[in-house]
């Protein structure tokens, strides 16, 4: 009488959003595994433009990925927005550092005022001397 009615309930919304999240979540993944800096940005960002210029005047080439001119770009925003615990601010600069995620601007100026900045870009292989 309780028969199987549970089983097949929304399964097919569900599954379509989880597999365009991983998908997107693959991208990202990708491109920050396979580059030692990655910085997400959005054109007109200015604090996106403060921390390229501090990575470029330590002699760092990032990988620059702008939400705003790619085709996933709302998607990793979302996905940003959540690696950044949310709380309504704007997930971008976004930087990835030998892979890992290590935060936006705050992040990196406080990496980079109390040096541990290029010790990190050193061990990701971004910076040599
Ligand atoms: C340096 O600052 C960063 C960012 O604020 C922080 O996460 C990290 O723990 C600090 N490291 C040291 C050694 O103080």
């Amino acid at each position: 009488m309780l028969s199987s009615s549970f089983s097949s309930s929304s399964s097919s919304i569900g599954r379509m959003e989880e597999s365009a999240s991983s998908s997107v979540y693959e991208k990202v993944s990708l491109v920050v595994s396979g580059n030692a800096v990655v910085v997400f940005t959005i054109s007109g960002c200015c604090m996106c433009h403060v921390v390229k210029q501090l990575l470029f005047g330590l002699g760092v080439g990032p990988t620059v990925v702008e939400l705003d001119r790619d085709s996933s770009g709302r998607d990793i925003h979302s996905l940003l927005y959540s690696l950044a615990g949310g709380g309504g601010r704007q997930p971008v600069p976004a930087v990835f550092v030998g892979g890992k995620f290590l935060g936006g601007i705050e992040a990196v100026m406080g990496c980079h005022i109390n040096g541990t900045l290029v010790p990190l870009l050193k061990d990701a292989g971004a910076l040599w001397l």
